[in-house]
């Protein structure tokens, strides 16, 4: 359906609720706490370089990664506001070891699973970092939510997007209907659909990758990377390399232009057999994204990183994710 110019995220969100009758409003509701909340951030992370809000918090996280000034503030911004937006029943962060409780008494029908900040090495530089968020339909009946509620697998969720603070902060965002693009005009504080259904190429542009753990990979990743590399007039390749490091910036340029991010398995860190990223607020989300816009999302053994069922809350998995063909080919070298 071609919207016309200057739609607000609120009235698209409104809009597909309208196609809904049985909707309660619930799911919109939440999206729209979840975009206070980013704009908030985005306020904060243009403001970082003068609000002293920039360097380390001095905490580490469960990660065991050093915690920096912003991550903290997103990861609180999000979690007030969601606490008590009555649309939840529990949430899952990645600065936050175990499942974060609702307030009693604002329990609600979904879950969230969110990665406040991801690109975190990128804050103090000025380069771009983004908020990711997944949401599930809880599985309890009633009360506080549980970790069976947040361990539900990709397939399964409702909805997922990022918010990226880039040279314009944007919102990207999928309910199962297609994946929609807004850009935030600061002077007016709204979100103006600016990438209506986003649809990804079918073949890549650019390859995203840390050539830096290259050694380290399984000897069948580094044979298709390679491959990615040959010339190829008909692929179109060979494919350029472009990684900033925040993969929701990686995966936002291979949305637009196609691409292909890989993060695989490595033996370079015992403590972390299956790559860096997590399942829950990272991988799940962006493999909902990217399906819904013509891509694919697989681990480096070819499983379908939707299909994958959670064991632990902060559960890594080596990801493959971009332009559909060029995945379909990375399987054929996964055996
Ligand atoms: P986060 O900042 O949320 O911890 O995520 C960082 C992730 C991801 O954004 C990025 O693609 C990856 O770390 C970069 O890791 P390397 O520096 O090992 O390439
Ligand atoms: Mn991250
Ligand atoms: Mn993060």
């Amino acid at each position: 359906m071609n919207k016309p110019l200057g739609v607000t995220v609120i009235r698209h969100i409104v809009d597909s609720q309208r196609l809904h009758p049985e909707a309660t409003g619930d799911l919109s509701g939440l999206l729209n706490e979840l975009i206070v909340a980013g704009k908030t951030i985005s306020a904060e992370v243009n403001m970082a370089g003068l609000a002293d809000i920039l360097g380390m918090s001095g905490k580490t996280n469960i990660q065991g990664e050093k915690v920096q000034k912003l991550d903290e503030f997103a990861n609180n911004t999000i979690k007030k506001r969601m606490a008590r937006c009555g649309y939840l029943c529990v949430m899952t962060s990645e600065e936050e070891d175990d499942a974060i409780p609702v307030e009693d008494g604002y329990e609600g029908k979904y879950t969230l699973a969110f990665d406040p900040l991801d690109g975190s090495t990128n804050i103090d530089v000025n380069v771009n970092i983004g908020t990711i968020f997944s949401v599930h339909r809880r599985r309890t009946k009633w009360g506080q939510g549980s970790r069976e509620d947040m361990l539900q697998k990709g397939r399964d969720q409702v909805a997922a997007g990022y918010i990226l603070y880039g040279s314009s902060t944007m919102l990207v965002f999928t309910t199962g209907e297609g994946v929609q693009g807004f850009t935030l005009d600061p002077s007016v504080g709204e979100f103006y659909l600016s990438h209506p259904d986003i649809r990804t190429p079918v073949r890549s542009k650019y390859l995203s990758v840390n050539e830096g753990n290259r050694n380290y990979w399984p000897e069948n990743i580094r044979r298709y990377i390679d491959a990615l590399k040959e010339k190829d007039k008909e692929k179109g390749r060979p494919c350029s390399c472009r990684y900033i490091g925040s993969l929701v910036a990686d995966f936002h340029r291979n949305l637009i232009a196609g691409g292909i991010f890989i993060y695989p398995r490595d033996n370079k860190n015992p403590d972390k057999p299956y790559g860096k990223l997590r399942l829950l607020y990272e991988a799940a989300p962006l493999a909902m994204l990217i399906e819904q816009a013509g891509g694919r999302a697989i681990t480096d053994d070819g499983i379908n990183i939707l299909d994958i069922e959670p064991n632990s809350l902060h559960q890594r998995v080596p990801l493959i994710i971009g332009s559909k063909l060029d995945v379909d080919e990375a399987q054929g070298y996964l055996g």
